[in-house]
């Protein structure tokens, strides 16, 4: 089933009653292989679980329908999509434009590893045409921009950002983790390919490491399938279960998400001692009128600077008690981090460290009352 709104989509894209009972639930097929009706006579086409796997291949017709894509791609996880979508796009003495806030682990993937094999790379700030016409190389081939972006929540023009890859012969990649496809379609933007960590809000219950790729371009979905098997870096059946079973209710999640961040985001707007609130929503926000033309909603991540330096930001993420002390995001529960000590503790000293007076919220779905007195408590 192909048609019909994004909720009715996420409940049954790729998700047919089973053929052979008519179990409503697409079942997880844990099996290595298949028998064969004769040398060469497969089932289905299916013959090995890393080639073909019928749960993680629903996983793929669900995720190409959810951001308009014809080709989606179930990985281990994000790193290892981000992985196989650098090593299928570009070759050594090739060029990566990323943006200068990109998650770390995907400036460690290029800068630590693929660097390593000839892939150069230039941080910049994506939101400035100057700065980004200047990174640009005749041997770009990828401009990479996560938006909204973590942990700094800046916001890139999906659409002015692909007009310029395509002047120059490259590809647009968004990591669209932050907003999910409920909120923003960057292959409708004119993006080339979206990636995921679907750990985040796709999965949305804190129980699952994966990762997605989807396009609508039939050539690059060929290659890229190619190597999802060459390369073998593919999602196992349980995972593909669990972020299928997630899909389902990413809408009602996602709403509640915006919902609760804005309450949020109110509070902390509010109190002496934040300095700032990152948060695109925010009609002050730099991206605010990018973010309200491309996003249908703002999403659950929220940041805030204390004034009184990284010590306050420490003891505000040691003291919440609701807020769970963790790295990751886009779960059900709400989660509270330093990102410059955390998450993003391998860009430290790079072009992409980021402030040691910022928090990161994830904003779960528990009751706005209760995850605001938390953030009382602690800011007091
Ligand atoms: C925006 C973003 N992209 C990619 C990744 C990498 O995903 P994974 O941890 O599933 O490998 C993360 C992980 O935090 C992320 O936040």
């Amino acid at each position: 089933m192909t048609g019909g709104g994004f909720n009715t989509r996420a409940i049954h894209a790729g998700q047919e009653p089973d053929p052979a009972t008519g179990a409503v639930i697409v079942p997880m097929h844990l099996t290595t292989t298949y028998k064969q009706d004769g040398v060469g006579g497969l089932r289905g086409g299916y013959e090995y679980s890393r080639s073909g796997n019928p749960t993680r291949d629903a996983l793929h017709a669900a995720l190409a329908s959810l951001e308009d894509g014809t080709r989606g791609l179930a990985f281990a996880s994000g790193l290892a999509a981000e992985d196989t979508l650098l090593r299928t796009l570009s070759r050594s003495g090739d060029h990566v434009v990323l943006g200068g806030d990109a998650y770390g682990g995907t400036f460690r993937l290029i800068s630590r590893v693929l660097s390593q094999w000839g892939l150069e790379y230039t941080p910049a700030d994506l939101s400035d045409p100057d700065a980004l016409r200047a990174a640009m190389r005749p041997t770009t081939r990828v401009i990479w921009c996560e938006t909204p972006s973590n942990p700094l929540l800046n916001v890139s023009d999906i659409a002015f950002l692909a007009s310029i890859a395509h002047e120059a012969g490259a590809r647009l990649v968004v990591d669209n983790t932050f907003a999910s496809p409920y909120l923003q379609r960057p292959l409708s933007l004119g993006a080339d390919v979206v990636v995921h960590s679907t750990t985040k809000y796709l999965g949305g219950h804190s129980d699952v490491v994966g990762g997605a790729l989807v396009t609508a371009d039939a050539g690059l979905g060929e290659e890229l399938a190619y190597n999802h098997n060459a390369m073998g870096a593919v999602a196992g059946p349980f995972d593909a279960w669990l972020v299928l079973r997630s899909l389902k209710t990413l809408g009602v999640r996602m709403d509640r998400h915006c919902a609760n961040a804005a309450r949020v985001v109110e509070f902390l707007l509010d109190h002496p001692a934040v300095a700032s609130v990152l948060y695109p929503g925010l009609p002050s926000h730099p991206g605010h009128d990018v973010a309200a033309r491309q996003m249908s909603g703002f999403g659950g991540m929220v940041s805030f600077r204390l004034r009184d330096g990284e010590e306050a930001a420490l003891k505000v993420c040691e003291r919440t008690q609701l807020f769970t002390l963790a790295e990751s995001l886009g779960g059900v529960e709400s989660l509270i981090e330093h990102p410059g000590r955390m998450t993003h503790a391998s860009a430290a000293g790079s072009p992409l460290e980021v402030p040691a007076d910022l928090v990161r919220l994830s904003v779960g779905i528990e009751d706005a009352g209760d995850l605001l007195a938390d953030l009382e408590q602690a800011l007091a």
